[in-house]
């Protein structure tokens, strides 16, 4: 038997949550003023590489990438920023001197090891803003996903942090450096590796002997320009002033290059290790890293997978509200045809199943009653001699024999 690969789930059991997250995910972000924008999962590496980051563990060491048949060295996309980034320029958006604001969702591939919450494929939802400068931007990004969770009933805790500009992060780093070297015999391999690549990513190192040695570390607050300090104190302000609780992580750095200024996440307390549940940030200099004229940019992504367990199946939700649709089947096996006809004419109003093989009532009943149908319709050889449909409205137990053409008219409003 051929299974699915290691890593990676098939979506069966939660297809019903998955719908219901997207669902409310897409009507959330649309109140934003978000439309849908769809990139391929296949792009250049260069393009992670250049985006995401070499020195990222994503791009380092987790990405599955691969050279097609035409010799181009390919990546499936570990995350969706840096497509719609590409395709943000390639359409030459960077020219309109206007906002635009994308929402998508997809597959993401990262060749993590494995653990619940940790898949090697994976879905995100995410959103993209381009040409705000306002800080005001940032806080509804965070206002939309904190919507989001809310409108799921999930509970969470919303880490903010500020990671500079190329005005004051420079300098930071240096200072960071050093600390580094000071300490360089006391690190673990991955951090001595970071020193070296992405010093501000051993902040986040998950070994306890680092995390000591990094109470005393220089952090980036203490080092903030004027214009870093003050959106940052505005982006709490304004968090605050709408009821958006945070809290300030000094310590918060993200597993991907491209971030400046605001970057944010919300994590979950019930959900173990794997408990970032979205993330995101400002990137205002990714579009000109990757060729496009400068553009100010700010979004987030959610991982699908990490919430099933914090949202409510909407099945319990639809029994709460009571059954829905019409279920039609047919006693006697000549009027299959028949029935298939009108359930594809209620197909157009209503939601309809319906069965292709005859069966007895206590039978059509049974399904009806297991499909959370409101309406049992069977036609028998008495009902087809007379033109008439049996009728059973599975909520209030009635029962009644009308025409079935009237009762066609009536259900679909023709
Ligand atoms: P990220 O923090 O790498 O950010 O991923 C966003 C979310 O995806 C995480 O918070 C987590 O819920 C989920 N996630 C990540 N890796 C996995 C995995 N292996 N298995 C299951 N879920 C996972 C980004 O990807 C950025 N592109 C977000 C962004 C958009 N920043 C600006 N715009």
């Amino acid at each position: 038997m051929i299974t699915a690969l290691r890593g990676m789930k098939d979506i069966i059991d939660d297809a019903p949550k998955y719908q219901r997250i997207l669902n409310t995910a897409i009507d959330c972000a649309k109140r934003y003023g978000f439309s849908l924008i769809e990139t391929p999962i296949l792009e250049e590496t260069a393009l992670f590489k250049r985006s995401v980051g070499e020195s990222s563990d994503i791009i380092g060491k987790e990405s599955y990438q691969f050279i097609d048949k035409g010799g181009l060295d390919v990546s499936l996309r570990p995350e969706g920023t840096a497509g719609v980034v590409r395709a943000f320029i390639e359409k030459k958006l960077d020219r309109s001197n206007a906002t635009h604001r994308f929402f998508y969702h997809g597959a993401m591939f990262r060749y993590e090891r494995p653990q619940k919450g940790r898949h090697r494929t994976f879905h995100q939802f995410g959103v993209e803003s381009f040409g705000e400068k306002s800080v005001y931007e940032d806080a509804a990004i965070i206002a939309l996903a904190r919507d989001i969770f809310d409108s799921l009933d999930i509970a969470y805790n919303l880490e903010i942090n500020s990671l500079g500009c190329p005005n004051c992060m420079p300098s930071y780093k240096n200072k960071l450096v050093r600390f580094l070297e000071n300490h360089s015999t006391d690190l673990c391999d991955d951090c001595k590796r970071r020193k070296d690549t992405n010093p501000i990513r051993a902040l986040d190192c998950k070994n306890e002997a680092c995390q000591k040695i990094y109470q005393n570390a220089p952090l980036i607050a203490d080092y903030f320009c004027g214009e870093c300090k003050s959106d940052f104190e505005t982006l709490q302000t304004i968090l605050a002033h709408n009821g958006i609780k945070f809290a300030h992580n000094k310590k918060l750095v993200r597993g991907l290059d491209y971030y400046n200024k605001t970057a944010f996440e919300f994590v979950s307390k019930d959900i173990g290790t794997q408990s970032a549940i979205a993330g995101g940030g400002r990137y205002d200099k990714l579009v000109e890293q990757l060729g496009g004229k400068p553009t100010f940019a700010v979004g987030f992504a959610l991982g699908v997978e990490r919430i099933y367990d914090l949202v409510d199946s909407p099945k319990e939700g639809r029994e709460k509200e009571g059954r829905e649709g019409v279920y039609i089947g047919a006693i006697d096996p000549s009027a299959i045809d028949d029935v298939f006809q009108y359930a594809t004419r209620l197909r157009k109003k209503i939601k309809t199943f319906v069965e292709y093989e005859p069966k007895k009532l206590a039978a059509h009943l049974k399904n009806a009653d297991r499909l959370n149908a409101k309406i049992c319709a069977v036609i028998g050889e008495d009902e087809r001699k007379s033109g008439a449909i049996w009728i059973k409205n599975l909520e209030s137990g009635a029962e009644s024999k009308p025409q079935l053409n009237e009762w066609l008219k009536a259900i679909t409003n023709d």
